[in-house]
C-alpha cells in the first residue's frame, strides 16, 4: 500500500439540489489535476450518481457493486483526463441512498486500503441533509458549501451548516457562490448567509469566490465535457482555475495513519455511534 499521508479531503455540499455541486466538484478536481495534484473524485451521490455522466466515462463496477461485495473499491476507479481518478456511484439505486451508518463507515474505510498515491480527494455529495451527506462532510477535512442566487439556496445552506455544526461538531466551512451574474452578487449571497450564521451559530465561514453563470459551462456539460478542458479560456474555467489555486494553498491535515486519512478511527466511531 502506498503511503498517503496528509491527504486533503474536501466535501462539496449545498443542501439545495441543483446548486452546482457536481459541476464544481468535477471542474475543481480537473483544475487541481492540471496543477500537478494527484486527485481522486468520489461520487458520493450514492443512489443518483452523475459524475460519470457529466464526464462521459464508464466503469464495469461502481460503489453499489462494492457494497454488494461484487467488486473491490480499486476496480471501480476510472482514469479520467490528465490522470484524474474517478470513483463512480450507482444511478437509480434507491438502496444506495439509504445506507446504514455502518455501511457508510465501511465504504469510507475501504479508501484506507487503496494502493494509489493521492493528495486530494474531492467528494461530490447528494442534495439534502440525510446521513450520507453529513457523514461524508464529517469525514472530510474541509467542507465547501455551494450557494446560488435563490432564496431556498440561502435557507438550505444555512440549514445544512446548522446541522453540521450542532450535530456533527463542524466549525469551519468554505463557501462558493455559483451561477452569479456579477462578482459582487456572490459576495452579497455570502453576506446573507453570514448574517444568519453570525447570529445563531459559532462557525467560521471563509468565502472562496464565485463561478459566473456561463453559457460555455452549460454547453460543456451538455457535451459531457468539463469546461476547464473544453473551454479553458471561458470565464467559468478561469474562475475554477483561480479557486483551485487557492485550494492548493490550504495546508493538508496531519495524518497519524499510513493510509489515506479519509476517515480516522475517531470519525468512523462517531458515525457508527451517531
Ligand atoms: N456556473 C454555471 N453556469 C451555467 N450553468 C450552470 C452553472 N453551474 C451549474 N450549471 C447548470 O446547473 C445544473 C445543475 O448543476 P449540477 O448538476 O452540477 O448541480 P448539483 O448541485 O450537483 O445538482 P444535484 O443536487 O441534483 O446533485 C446543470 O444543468 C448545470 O449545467
Ligand atoms: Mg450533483
Amino acid at each position: 500500500m502506498v503511503s498517503n499521508n496528509n491527504i486533503q479531503v474536501i466535501a462539496v455540499a449545498s443542501g439545495k439540489g441543483g446548486a452546482g455541486k457536481t459541476t464544481i466538484s468535477a471542474n475543481l478536481a480537473s483544475a487541481l489535476t492540471q496543477k500537478g495534484r494527484a486527485v481522486m473524485l468520489l461520487d458520493a451521490d450514492l443512489g443518483m450518481a452523475n459524475v460519470d455522466v457529466l464526464m462521459n466515462v464508464h466503469s464495469r463496477c461502481n460503489l453499489s457493486h462494492v457494497l454488494e461485495g461484487k467488486c473491490a473499491l480499486e476496480e471501480t476507479i476510472i482514469q479520467g483526463p490528465n490522470g484524474l481518478m474517478i470513483v463512480p456511484a450507482a444511478s437509480g439505486v434507491q438502496r444506495m441512498a439509504q445506507l446504514s451508518a455502518q455501511e457508510h463507515a465501511g465504504l469510507i474505510n475501504a479508501f484506507n486500503d487503496l494502493p494509489h498515491k493521492i493528495d486530494t480527494l474531492i467528494i461530490d455529495t447528494a442534495a439534502g441533509i440525510n446521513h450520507s451527506v453529513t457523514n461524508f462532510c464529517q469525514a472530510a477535512n474541509e467542507v465547501l458549501i455551494v450557494i446560488c442566487d435563490e432564496p431556498t439556496s440561502i435557507t438550505d445552506s444555512y440549514g445544512l451548516i446548522k446541522v453540521l455544526n450542532q450535530d456533527y461538531g463542524i466549525h469551519r466551512f468554505h463557501m462558493l457562490a455559483n451561477q452569479v451574474d456579477r462578482a459582487q452578487d456572490g459576495q452579497q449571497l455570502y453576506q446573507r448567509v453570514l448574517n444568519a450564521t453570525d447570529r445563531f451559530l459559532h462557525v467560521d465561514i471563509e468565502y472562496l469566490g464565485a463561478i459566473p453563470r456561463d453559457v460555455y459551462l452549460r454547453r460543456s456539460n451538455q457535451a459531457q465535457r468539463l469546461v476547464t478542458l473544453k473551454y479553458p479560456n471561458s470565464q467559468s474555467a478561469r474562475a475554477f482555475d483561480r479557486i483551485a489555486s487557492e485550494i492548493a494553498t490550504w495546508s493538508a491535515p496531519d495524518s497519524l495513519s499510513g493510509g489515506i486519512d479519509f476517515f480516522t478511527e475517531r470519525r468512523i466511531n462517531q458515525i457508527t455511534h451517531a
